[in-house]
Protein backbone atom coordinates (compact mmCIF):
# COMPACT_ATOMS: atom_id res chain seq x y z
CA UNK A 1 0.00 0.00 0.00
CA UNK A 2 1.07 3.41 -0.89
CA UNK A 3 0.43 6.66 0.48
CA UNK A 4 0.62 10.11 -0.85
CA UNK A 5 1.19 13.10 0.81
CA UNK A 6 -1.00 15.50 -1.49
CA UNK A 7 -3.64 14.52 -3.74
CA UNK A 8 -4.09 10.78 -2.89
CA UNK A 9 -7.78 10.93 -4.65
CA UNK A 10 -5.75 11.90 -8.13
CA UNK A 11 -4.44 8.25 -8.67
CA UNK A 12 -8.10 6.95 -8.18
CA UNK A 13 -9.92 9.74 -10.13
CA UNK A 14 -7.95 8.61 -13.12
CA UNK A 15 -8.88 5.06 -13.36
CA UNK A 16 -12.58 5.62 -12.51
CA UNK A 17 -14.18 8.45 -14.55
CA UNK A 18 -17.19 10.26 -12.40
CA UNK A 19 -20.28 9.14 -12.01
CA UNK A 20 -23.24 11.53 -13.81
CA UNK A 21 -26.11 12.30 -11.47
CA UNK A 22 -29.53 13.71 -12.43
CA UNK A 23 -31.03 16.32 -9.42
CA UNK A 24 -34.85 16.17 -9.69
CA UNK A 25 -35.88 18.79 -7.63
CA UNK A 26 -33.56 21.65 -6.23
CA UNK A 27 -35.23 23.17 -3.30
CA UNK A 28 -33.52 23.12 0.38
CA UNK A 29 -32.43 19.74 0.24
CA UNK A 30 -30.95 19.68 -3.44
CA UNK A 31 -29.34 22.90 -2.83
CA UNK A 32 -27.82 21.73 0.03
CA UNK A 33 -26.69 18.73 -2.00
CA UNK A 34 -25.13 20.51 -5.01
CA UNK A 35 -23.52 22.97 -2.40
CA UNK A 36 -21.61 19.70 0.01
CA UNK A 37 -21.06 18.23 -3.30
CA UNK A 38 -19.51 21.17 -4.53
CA UNK A 39 -17.09 22.16 -1.41
CA UNK A 40 -16.43 18.73 0.09
CA UNK A 41 -15.56 17.06 -3.81
CA UNK A 42 -11.77 16.32 -3.15
CA UNK A 43 -12.53 14.39 0.20
CA UNK A 44 -15.62 12.68 -1.51
CA UNK A 45 -13.55 11.37 -4.65
CA UNK A 46 -10.72 10.14 -1.77
CA UNK A 47 -13.59 7.86 -0.44
CA UNK A 48 -15.68 6.90 -3.68
CA UNK A 49 -12.59 6.05 -5.49
CA UNK A 50 -14.73 8.43 -8.43
CA UNK A 51 -15.60 11.99 -9.04
CA UNK A 52 -19.79 12.38 -8.25
CA UNK A 53 -20.61 14.75 -10.70
CA UNK A 54 -24.60 17.18 -10.88
CA UNK A 55 -24.62 16.64 -14.58
CA UNK A 56 -28.00 18.05 -15.16
CA UNK A 57 -30.43 19.49 -13.00
CA UNK A 58 -34.67 19.74 -13.03
CA UNK A 59 -36.45 22.14 -11.72
CA UNK A 60 -40.24 24.00 -12.18
CA UNK A 61 -38.61 26.74 -11.56
CA UNK A 62 -35.32 27.39 -13.47
CA UNK A 63 -34.79 30.36 -12.61
CA UNK A 64 -34.70 29.17 -8.90
CA UNK A 65 -32.26 26.49 -9.92
CA UNK A 66 -30.29 28.30 -11.84
CA UNK A 67 -29.54 30.40 -9.00
CA UNK A 68 -28.18 28.18 -7.17
CA UNK A 69 -25.88 25.99 -9.65
CA UNK A 70 -25.14 29.35 -11.36
CA UNK A 71 -23.80 28.34 -15.48
CA UNK A 72 -21.59 25.77 -14.46
CA UNK A 73 -24.62 22.79 -14.85
CA UNK A 74 -27.72 22.90 -17.59
CA UNK A 75 -31.04 22.87 -15.98
CA UNK A 76 -33.72 21.96 -17.61
CA UNK A 77 -37.63 22.45 -16.14
CA UNK A 78 -38.63 18.54 -18.03
CA UNK A 79 -37.47 15.93 -15.30
CA UNK A 80 -38.21 13.18 -18.16
CA UNK A 81 -35.39 14.73 -20.06
CA UNK A 82 -32.98 13.88 -17.08
CA UNK A 83 -34.35 10.03 -17.34
CA UNK A 84 -34.36 9.77 -21.07
CA UNK A 85 -30.28 11.03 -21.25
CA UNK A 86 -28.01 8.18 -21.63
CA UNK A 87 -25.64 9.52 -19.82
CA UNK A 88 -26.59 9.74 -16.86
CA UNK A 89 -26.06 6.92 -14.09
CA UNK A 90 -28.29 7.81 -11.10
CA UNK A 91 -31.35 9.92 -10.42
CA UNK A 92 -31.88 12.05 -7.33
CA UNK A 93 -35.69 12.35 -6.79
CA UNK A 94 -35.90 15.45 -4.34
CA UNK A 95 -39.78 16.49 -5.13
CA UNK A 96 -41.05 14.72 -2.73
CA UNK A 97 -45.26 13.12 -2.12
CA UNK A 98 -46.47 9.93 -4.08
CA UNK A 99 -48.02 11.66 -7.33
CA UNK A 100 -45.30 12.64 -10.01
CA UNK A 101 -42.30 11.64 -8.15
CA UNK A 102 -43.76 7.65 -8.43
CA UNK A 103 -44.07 8.23 -11.82
CA UNK A 104 -40.32 9.69 -12.01
CA UNK A 105 -39.02 7.06 -9.56
CA UNK A 106 -40.34 4.72 -11.89
CA UNK A 107 -39.65 5.68 -14.97
CA UNK A 108 -35.67 5.99 -13.80
CA UNK A 109 -35.73 2.55 -12.72
CA UNK A 110 -37.04 1.31 -16.17
CA UNK A 111 -34.61 3.52 -17.91
CA UNK A 112 -31.48 1.50 -15.95
CA UNK A 113 -30.76 4.61 -13.27
CA UNK A 114 -30.30 3.81 -10.23
CA UNK A 115 -32.31 6.28 -8.04
CA UNK A 116 -31.41 8.20 -4.81
CA UNK A 117 -34.67 9.58 -2.96
CA UNK A 118 -35.32 11.24 0.50
CA UNK A 119 -39.09 10.84 -0.11
CA UNK A 120 -40.40 8.83 2.84
CA UNK A 121 -44.39 8.77 1.92
CA UNK A 122 -43.22 7.60 -1.54
CA UNK A 123 -41.90 4.64 -0.43
CA UNK A 124 -43.76 3.90 3.05
CA UNK A 125 -46.41 3.67 0.58
CA UNK A 126 -45.32 2.58 -2.91
CA UNK A 127 -41.95 0.68 -1.74
CA UNK A 128 -42.64 -2.59 -2.35
CA UNK A 129 -44.04 -1.75 -5.84
CA UNK A 130 -41.04 0.61 -6.43
CA UNK A 131 -38.29 -2.06 -4.72
CA UNK A 132 -39.51 -4.64 -6.85
CA UNK A 133 -39.23 -2.41 -10.16
CA UNK A 134 -35.37 -1.92 -8.75
CA UNK A 135 -34.61 -5.70 -8.34
CA UNK A 136 -35.61 -6.49 -11.62
CA UNK A 137 -34.01 -3.89 -12.98
CA UNK A 138 -30.82 -4.43 -11.61
CA UNK A 139 -30.63 -1.30 -9.77
CA UNK A 140 -30.23 0.64 -6.49
CA UNK A 141 -32.95 2.45 -5.01
CA UNK A 142 -31.14 4.44 -1.84
CA UNK A 143 -33.13 6.29 0.93
CA UNK A 144 -30.71 7.35 4.00
CA UNK A 145 -32.10 10.73 3.86
CA UNK A 146 -35.54 9.59 3.57
CA UNK A 147 -35.39 8.71 7.86
CA UNK A 148 -34.07 11.26 10.35
CA UNK A 149 -32.73 13.33 7.70
CA UNK A 150 -28.74 13.32 8.79
CA UNK A 151 -28.86 10.71 11.54
CA UNK A 152 -27.26 7.53 9.24
CA UNK A 153 -29.75 5.28 10.94
CA UNK A 154 -30.67 3.17 7.53
CA UNK A 155 -27.07 2.01 7.25
CA UNK A 156 -26.90 1.24 10.97
CA UNK A 157 -30.05 -0.62 10.69
CA UNK A 158 -28.88 -2.44 7.59
CA UNK A 159 -25.31 -2.39 7.88
CA UNK A 160 -24.00 -1.89 10.96
CA UNK A 161 -26.19 -3.87 13.35
CA UNK A 162 -26.88 -7.08 10.27
CA UNK A 163 -25.26 -9.41 12.77
CA UNK A 164 -28.63 -8.73 15.58
CA UNK A 165 -31.78 -9.97 15.71
CA UNK A 166 -33.67 -6.82 16.04
CA UNK A 167 -35.81 -6.38 18.69
CA UNK A 168 -37.78 -3.16 18.75
CA UNK A 169 -36.84 0.41 17.65
CA UNK A 170 -38.00 4.05 19.11
CA UNK A 171 -37.39 6.95 17.81
CA UNK A 172 -38.13 10.74 17.89
CA UNK A 173 -38.49 11.19 14.08
CA UNK A 174 -40.12 14.19 13.76
CA UNK A 175 -38.14 17.17 14.49
CA UNK A 176 -41.40 20.23 13.96
CA UNK A 177 -43.91 17.78 16.93
CA UNK A 178 -40.16 17.55 19.02
CA UNK A 179 -39.99 21.17 18.87
CA UNK A 180 -43.56 21.63 19.55
CA UNK A 181 -43.15 19.00 23.14
CA UNK A 182 -40.05 20.79 24.15
CA UNK A 183 -41.94 24.35 23.85
CA UNK A 184 -45.04 23.15 25.77
CA UNK A 185 -43.08 21.20 28.78
CA UNK A 186 -40.27 24.25 29.06
CA UNK A 187 -43.19 26.95 28.80
CA UNK A 188 -45.42 25.57 30.17
CA UNK A 189 -47.47 26.54 26.90
CA UNK A 190 -50.73 24.94 25.14
CA UNK A 191 -50.27 23.01 22.10
CA UNK A 192 -52.06 25.71 19.79
CA UNK A 193 -49.62 28.34 20.77
CA UNK A 194 -46.84 26.62 20.70
CA UNK A 195 -47.69 25.63 17.29
CA UNK A 196 -48.37 29.05 15.99
CA UNK A 197 -44.63 29.75 17.34
CA UNK A 198 -43.24 26.78 15.45
CA UNK A 199 -45.06 28.20 12.14
CA UNK A 200 -43.56 31.84 13.00
CA UNK A 201 -39.48 30.48 13.00
CA UNK A 202 -40.21 28.56 10.46
CA UNK A 203 -39.96 24.99 12.31
CA UNK A 204 -43.53 24.11 11.01
CA UNK A 205 -45.02 24.56 7.60
CA UNK A 206 -47.94 26.48 6.98
CA UNK A 207 -50.31 23.16 6.44
CA UNK A 208 -48.06 21.34 9.52
CA UNK A 209 -50.86 18.64 9.23
CA UNK A 210 -48.21 15.17 8.13
CA UNK A 211 -45.88 16.07 11.11
CA UNK A 212 -48.68 17.31 14.02
CA UNK A 213 -50.91 14.01 13.03
CA UNK A 214 -48.22 11.76 13.21
CA UNK A 215 -48.29 10.76 9.46
CA UNK A 216 -44.49 11.95 8.99
CA UNK A 217 -43.26 9.86 11.61
CA UNK A 218 -45.23 6.38 10.65
CA UNK A 219 -43.86 7.04 7.35
CA UNK A 220 -40.29 6.67 8.72
CA UNK A 221 -41.25 4.22 11.22
CA UNK A 222 -42.87 1.70 8.80
CA UNK A 223 -39.47 1.92 6.86
CA UNK A 224 -37.02 1.50 9.59
CA UNK A 225 -39.68 -1.49 10.73
CA UNK A 226 -39.27 -3.33 7.04
CA UNK A 227 -35.51 -3.17 7.00
CA UNK A 228 -35.17 -4.24 10.85
CA UNK A 229 -37.28 -7.41 10.34
CA UNK A 230 -37.32 -8.05 6.70
CA UNK A 231 -40.81 -7.80 5.65
CA UNK A 232 -42.10 -5.64 2.96
CA UNK A 233 -43.35 -2.22 3.39
CA UNK A 234 -46.82 -1.88 4.95
CA UNK A 235 -48.07 1.74 6.13
CA UNK A 236 -51.22 0.81 6.06
CA UNK A 237 -51.15 -1.04 8.77
CA UNK A 238 -49.55 1.39 11.01
CA UNK A 239 -51.61 2.69 14.48
CA UNK A 240 -50.90 6.39 13.74
CA UNK A 241 -51.97 9.19 16.23
CA UNK A 242 -49.96 12.99 16.31
CA UNK A 243 -49.73 15.37 19.09
CA UNK A 244 -52.65 17.81 18.78
CA UNK A 245 -54.89 16.74 21.43
CA UNK A 246 -52.07 16.51 23.89
CA UNK A 247 -52.44 18.45 26.76
CA UNK A 248 -49.98 21.06 29.18
CA UNK A 249 -51.60 19.77 32.17
CA UNK A 250 -50.62 16.16 30.73
CA UNK A 251 -47.02 17.07 30.71
CA UNK A 252 -46.69 18.53 33.68
CA UNK A 253 -48.12 15.60 35.83
CA UNK A 254 -45.63 13.26 33.66
CA UNK A 255 -42.99 15.74 34.62
CA UNK A 256 -44.21 15.03 38.35
CA UNK A 257 -44.24 11.60 38.07
CA UNK A 258 -40.52 11.49 36.55
CA UNK A 259 -41.38 11.11 32.45
CA UNK A 260 -41.29 13.11 29.34
CA UNK A 261 -43.76 12.93 27.05
CA UNK A 262 -42.65 12.63 23.06
CA UNK A 263 -44.22 11.45 20.05
CA UNK A 264 -42.28 8.05 19.49
CA UNK A 265 -42.44 6.15 16.25
CA UNK A 266 -42.16 2.68 17.65
CA UNK A 267 -41.56 -0.95 16.22
CA UNK A 268 -41.48 -3.70 17.75
CA UNK A 269 -40.96 -7.72 17.35
CA UNK A 270 -43.53 -10.05 19.50
CA UNK A 271 -44.09 -13.52 19.11
CA UNK A 272 -47.20 -12.86 17.36
CA UNK A 273 -46.31 -10.58 14.77
CA UNK A 274 -45.33 -6.65 14.76
CA UNK A 275 -46.21 -3.81 16.01
CA UNK A 276 -45.78 -0.33 14.18
CA UNK A 277 -47.30 2.28 15.92
CA UNK A 278 -46.94 6.13 16.28
CA UNK A 279 -48.22 7.75 19.04
CA UNK A 280 -46.71 10.28 22.10
CA UNK A 281 -45.70 8.10 24.62
CA UNK A 282 -44.30 8.81 28.61
CA UNK A 283 -40.24 8.32 28.59
CA UNK A 284 -38.51 7.95 31.92
CA UNK A 285 -36.74 11.54 32.58
CA UNK A 286 -33.73 9.56 33.14
CA UNK A 287 -33.44 8.22 29.63
CA UNK A 288 -31.14 10.00 27.17
CA UNK A 289 -33.66 9.80 24.77
CA UNK A 290 -36.20 11.51 26.96
CA UNK A 291 -33.67 14.46 26.90
CA UNK A 292 -33.68 15.05 23.39
CA UNK A 293 -35.20 18.37 22.80
CA UNK A 294 -36.27 20.99 20.07
CA UNK A 295 -35.92 19.98 16.22
CA UNK A 296 -33.56 17.33 17.11
CA UNK A 297 -34.00 13.27 16.20
CA UNK A 298 -32.89 10.58 17.98
CA UNK A 299 -33.28 6.72 17.01
CA UNK A 300 -32.77 3.73 19.72
CA UNK A 301 -32.44 0.26 18.45
CA UNK A 302 -32.40 -2.84 20.35
CA UNK A 303 -30.39 -5.44 19.07
CA UNK A 304 -30.00 -9.25 20.85
CA UNK A 305 -26.30 -9.40 20.51
CA UNK A 306 -25.43 -5.25 20.37
CA UNK A 307 -28.29 -4.18 23.21
CA UNK A 308 -29.41 -0.63 23.38
CA UNK A 309 -27.88 1.38 20.57
CA UNK A 310 -28.65 5.34 20.33
CA UNK A 311 -28.36 7.43 17.59
CA UNK A 312 -28.81 11.46 17.39
CA UNK A 313 -28.68 13.96 15.30
CA UNK A 314 -30.70 16.52 12.77
CA UNK A 315 -33.49 15.13 11.25
CA UNK A 316 -33.84 17.72 8.52
CA UNK A 317 -32.47 20.81 7.11
CA UNK A 318 -30.53 21.10 3.87
CA UNK A 319 -27.00 20.60 4.39
CA UNK A 320 -27.98 17.64 7.22
CA UNK A 321 -30.69 15.63 4.86
CA UNK A 322 -27.74 16.55 1.98
CA UNK A 323 -24.99 14.30 3.95
CA UNK A 324 -27.61 11.11 3.91
CA UNK A 325 -28.25 12.32 -0.17
CA UNK A 326 -24.51 12.22 -1.13
CA UNK A 327 -23.63 9.39 1.62
CA UNK A 328 -26.25 7.00 -0.70
CA UNK A 329 -24.36 8.83 -3.96
CA UNK A 330 -21.02 6.99 -2.60
CA UNK A 331 -22.41 3.76 -1.87
CA UNK A 332 -23.43 3.77 -5.53
CA UNK A 333 -20.46 5.07 -6.81
CA UNK A 334 -18.56 2.11 -5.33
CA UNK A 335 -20.90 -0.62 -6.92
CA UNK A 336 -19.08 -1.21 -9.73
CA UNK A 337 -17.68 -4.13 -8.77
CA UNK A 338 -20.58 -5.52 -7.10
CA UNK A 339 -23.42 -7.10 -9.15
CA UNK A 340 -26.99 -6.80 -8.47
CA UNK A 341 -27.13 -10.07 -6.45
CA UNK A 342 -23.75 -9.22 -4.17
CA UNK A 343 -25.37 -5.46 -3.19
CA UNK A 344 -26.47 -4.66 -0.28
CA UNK A 345 -30.08 -5.25 -0.59
CA UNK A 346 -32.70 -2.36 -0.12
CA UNK A 347 -34.71 -3.70 2.75
CA UNK A 348 -31.41 -5.62 4.19
CA UNK A 349 -32.95 -8.60 3.42
CA UNK A 350 -32.48 -10.45 0.25
CA UNK A 351 -35.89 -9.99 -1.72
CA UNK A 352 -36.69 -13.46 -1.78
CA UNK A 353 -36.46 -13.79 1.97
CA UNK A 354 -38.74 -11.23 3.26
CA UNK A 355 -41.23 -12.33 6.00
CA UNK A 356 -44.99 -12.28 6.06
CA UNK A 357 -45.22 -11.61 9.59
CA UNK A 358 -48.07 -9.67 10.54
CA UNK A 359 -48.24 -6.36 12.05
CA UNK A 360 -50.58 -6.71 14.78
CA UNK A 361 -53.79 -4.27 15.31
CA UNK A 362 -53.41 -2.25 17.85
CA UNK A 363 -55.43 -3.42 20.21
CA UNK A 364 -53.15 -6.53 20.65
CA UNK A 365 -50.59 -4.01 20.97
CA UNK A 366 -49.01 -4.05 24.86
CA UNK A 367 -47.93 -1.15 26.65
CA UNK A 368 -48.44 0.59 30.06
CA UNK A 369 -50.42 3.53 30.21
CA UNK A 370 -51.16 6.65 32.02
CA UNK A 371 -54.31 7.74 32.54
CA UNK A 372 -55.70 11.20 33.87
CA UNK A 373 -59.28 10.98 35.20
CA UNK A 374 -61.50 14.48 36.28
CA UNK A 375 -63.21 12.75 39.15
CA UNK A 376 -66.11 14.32 41.88
CA UNK A 377 -63.82 14.49 45.24
CA UNK A 378 -65.67 12.29 47.22
CA UNK A 379 -65.70 8.64 49.29
CA UNK A 380 -65.38 5.64 47.20
CA UNK A 381 -64.50 6.86 43.38
CA UNK A 382 -61.27 5.88 43.95
CA UNK A 383 -62.06 2.13 44.94
CA UNK A 384 -64.66 2.17 42.12
CA UNK A 385 -61.75 3.23 39.52
CA UNK A 386 -59.53 0.35 41.16
CA UNK A 387 -61.53 -2.53 41.03
CA UNK A 388 -62.23 -1.77 37.30
CA UNK A 389 -58.88 -2.02 36.18
CA UNK A 390 -57.95 -5.10 38.82
CA UNK A 391 -61.41 -7.00 37.21
CA UNK A 392 -59.01 -6.70 33.92
CA UNK A 393 -56.32 -7.98 35.11
CA UNK A 394 -55.01 -4.38 34.81
CA UNK A 395 -51.96 -3.39 37.61
CA UNK A 396 -51.25 0.11 38.77
CA UNK A 397 -47.65 1.53 38.96
CA UNK A 398 -48.20 4.51 40.50
CA UNK A 399 -51.14 6.61 41.44
CA UNK A 400 -51.45 10.71 41.81
CA UNK A 401 -54.10 12.56 43.49
CA UNK A 402 -53.86 16.57 43.04
CA UNK A 403 -54.70 18.40 46.05
CA UNK A 404 -57.92 19.98 45.62
CA UNK A 405 -58.16 23.57 46.21
CA UNK A 406 -60.16 25.02 48.74
CA UNK A 407 -63.95 24.56 47.95
CA UNK A 408 -63.35 22.66 44.84
CA UNK A 409 -65.37 19.69 44.64
CA UNK A 410 -63.36 18.04 41.50
CA UNK A 411 -59.82 16.77 41.52
CA UNK A 412 -57.51 15.50 38.98
CA UNK A 413 -56.45 11.35 39.22
CA UNK A 414 -53.24 10.34 37.55
CA UNK A 415 -52.83 6.76 37.33
CA UNK A 416 -49.69 4.32 35.77
CA UNK A 417 -50.07 1.07 34.70
CA UNK A 418 -47.96 -1.67 34.27
CA UNK A 419 -47.80 -3.01 31.11
CA UNK A 420 -51.39 -4.52 29.76
CA UNK A 421 -53.26 -5.61 26.36
CA UNK A 422 -54.16 -2.13 24.71
CA UNK A 423 -57.81 -3.76 24.48
CA UNK A 424 -58.60 -4.64 27.89
CA UNK A 425 -57.48 -0.99 28.92
CA UNK A 426 -59.81 0.61 26.10
CA UNK A 427 -62.28 -1.52 27.67
CA UNK A 428 -61.42 -0.54 30.98
CA UNK A 429 -61.53 3.00 30.28
CA UNK A 430 -65.15 2.82 28.98
CA UNK A 431 -66.25 1.29 32.17
CA UNK A 432 -64.67 4.36 34.26
CA UNK A 433 -65.58 6.65 31.72
CA UNK A 434 -69.49 5.19 32.75
CA UNK A 435 -68.81 5.91 36.15
CA UNK A 436 -71.61 9.27 37.12
CA UNK A 437 -68.24 10.64 39.44
CA UNK A 438 -65.86 11.10 36.47
CA UNK A 439 -66.69 14.64 34.95
CA UNK A 440 -64.59 14.57 31.85
CA UNK A 441 -63.28 12.64 29.18
CA UNK A 442 -60.24 10.58 30.40
CA UNK A 443 -57.20 11.33 29.06
CA UNK A 444 -55.14 7.49 28.07
CA UNK A 445 -51.30 7.75 27.42
CA UNK A 446 -48.97 5.24 26.14
CA UNK A 447 -45.84 4.88 28.62
CA UNK A 448 -42.65 2.92 27.30
CA UNK A 449 -39.54 1.79 29.82
CA UNK A 450 -37.20 1.19 26.63
CA UNK A 451 -35.04 -0.29 28.89
N1 LIG B 1 -40.97 17.67 8.61
C1 LIG B 1 -40.03 16.72 9.11
C2 LIG B 1 -39.70 17.05 10.57
C3 LIG B 1 -38.73 16.68 8.36
O1 LIG B 1 -40.25 17.97 11.15
O2 LIG B 1 -38.90 16.32 11.13
C4 LIG B 1 -38.87 15.93 7.07
O3 LIG B 1 -39.35 14.67 7.26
Amino acid sequence: MTFSRTEPAAAAAVVSPPIRVGLLGIGTVGSGTFRVLHRNQAEIRRRAGRGIEIAVVADLDVARARSVVGDAVPVVADARQVIADPSIDVVIELIGGYGIARTLVLEAIAAGKHVVTANKALLAVHGSEIFAAASERGVVVAFEAAVAGGIPIIKALREGLTANRIEWIAGIINGTTNFILSEMRSKGLDFDVVLKEAQRLGYAEADPTFDIEGVDAAHKATIMSAIAFGTPVRFDRAHVEGITRLQAADIRYAEQLGYRIKLLGITKRRPEGIELRVHPTLIPTARLIANVEGAMNAVVVQGDAVGTTLYYGKGAGSEPTASAVIADLVDIARLQTADPEHRVPSLAFQPGSLSDTPVLPIDEVVTAFYLRLRVADEPGVLSKVTTILADRGISIDALLQRESGEGESQTDVIILTHDTVEGRMRDAVAAMQALPTVLAPIVSLRKEDLA
